[in-house]
């Protein structure tokens, strides 16, 4: 009987032992798939509290070193249904891996402003030199932005301009992939890539309020190769930016608004050199931005902006929907006329249709001396909103042509110059 009960209790446990060794290598695949490929390193293995109120910052950066050190391709977890609370984080490459941070729960900034010094007010979460990194998930990435818009010296006039933390900054990553993620209420610009090459950003939801200060959605900055999809992004600046080195981008199936639009540029302060080439914007729908498809530089300076497309794009009571200022000035006192520009050349605008809030719906201003050169107009039916009288185009200084159907006529305006 005593052996019996024995042999019992081995047969008893030796199942038991197995189903707690597999499930604990399902634990630590985390998705449960590909335990044999991939190492899972889960912040709360690292004493996250995921309360949203302790700081899990040194949770994150632990599991991260792990992860990244694996010479297996690692994933960091953000496990679901938590809130980590965290601080500025770096997360430096190079890994030995690939590696992915997956979250699926939140990512919460301090609440706290004061967590942020002096010495770096620009960033929050930053990805460093780090070569084919995903970061996925389903989850959400908080900013807490409604900490420091009040701050802002756009709100409140009285106060001098600081920075506020970008939510999410990528620098110096190769073959990067973000995907499936909600990115909202960013202290400032809510994702920034720069200095990347072989970027695909798809099925991101970026959103603010519209009334909230310089939070722009994606921004894009030294980097090629660069590739966003079904992106849905709501804030209070530009849609997108793009700019100073951006080279061979293609953007599609983007929705936009409220916010300032798509922009090219600024190109380019203090009369230095700008170079964007190769830029698809396609199939993009904006929603009440104050621009559609724009493209800005300042006087002075060197440099090209050519290859541009925008095409298949619908508007819904759009400030400017169509429109280059070779002629930027946002300086407090005129930036007056000055001899050399960055040229824009090349520049398509095809298949736009929709309505304006001004009757200004293509409008193209450029340099006396650096003219824009090679502008195609095709197919494009700009109203009114509401129907609420024609629209116009002024130009001045452009050269263009016209393909198809195009309304308002270009550069039809009586106020405008020569073209
Ligand atoms: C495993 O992968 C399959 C197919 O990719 C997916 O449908 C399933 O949900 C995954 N299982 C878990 C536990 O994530
Ligand atoms: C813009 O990019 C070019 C070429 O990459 C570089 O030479 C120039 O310094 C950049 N300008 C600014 C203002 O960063
Ligand atoms: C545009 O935005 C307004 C205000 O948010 C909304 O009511 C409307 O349905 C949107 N229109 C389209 C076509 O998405
Ligand atoms: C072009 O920009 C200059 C400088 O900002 C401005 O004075 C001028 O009125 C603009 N022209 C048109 C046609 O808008």
């Amino acid at each position: 009987m005593a052996s019996s009960g024995k042999l019992m209790k081995l047969v008893f446990m030796v199942p038991l032992l197995a189903l707690v060794f597999v499930s604990t290598i399902l634990e630590a695949a985390g998705a449960g798939n590909d335990s044999s490929s991939q190492s899972v390193f889960s912040l709360d293995r690292y004493g996250a509290r995921g309360d949203g109120r302790h700081d899990d910052t040194h949770a994150l950066e632990m599991a991260w070193k792990a992860a990244c050190t694996s010479p297996r391709p690692a994933v960091v977890l953000v496990p679901d249904g938590r809130r980590y609370l965290l601080k500025l984080v770096t997360l430096h490459g190079p890994c030995k891996s690939s590696i992915t941070l997956t979250v699926k729960g939140t990512l919460l900034a301090s609440p706290n402003r004061a967590d942020w010094s002096d010495n770096d007010r620009r960033h929050w979460i930053v990805f460093r030199s780090v070569n084919k990194l995903t970061v996925n998930g389903g989850g959400a990435i908080d900013g807490h932005g409604e900490k420091w818009w009040p701050h802002s010296c756009k709100i409140n006039k009285a106060l001098p301009c600081k920075e506020a933390p970008t939510a999410l900054s990528f620098h110096y990553c190769n073959n990067l992939r973000v995907e499936d993620l909600k990115i909202v209420n960013s202290q400032q610009i809510h994702m920034s890539v720069e200095d990347c090459t072989n970027v695909q950003l798809a099925r991101l939801s970026i959103t603010a309020p519209g009334t909230s200060p310089n939070t722009d959605g994606i921004h894009i900055t030294r980097s090629k190769d660069v590739r966003v999809t079904n992106c849905k992004i709501k804030t209070g600046d530009d849609c997108m930016s793009i700019e100073n080195g951006t080279h061979n981008l293609h953007v599609s199936k983007v929705v936009c608004g409220p916010g300032h639009g798509i922009s090219i540029g600024s190109l380019r302060d203090d009369n230095s050199r700008a170079e964007v080439s190769g830029i698809t914007i396609d199939s993009v729908q904006l929603n009440g931005t104050t621009n559609g498809a724009r493209i800005k530089t300042y006087q002075g300076g060197s440099g090209y902006a050519k290859d541009i497309t925008f095409q298949n794009m619908i508007m819904y009571n759009v400030k400017n929907p169509i429109i280059i200022d070779q002629n930027y000035c946002d300086k407090a006192k005129p930036c007056g006329e000055q001899k050399s520009a960055v040229q824009v050349s090349n520049v398509v605008f095809r298949n736009i249709r929709g309505t304006t809030i001004t009757k200004d719906a293509i409008k193209m201003n450029c340099s006396k001396n650096v003219p824009c050169q090679g502008i195609t107009l095709q197919n494009i039916n700009l109203k009114m909103q509401g129907d609420k009288g024609n629209t116009e185009s002024t130009c001045q200084n452009a050269k263009w042509k016209k393909i198809g159907t195009v309304h308002p006529q270009p550069c039809s305006s009586t106020k405008s110059g020569d073209n």
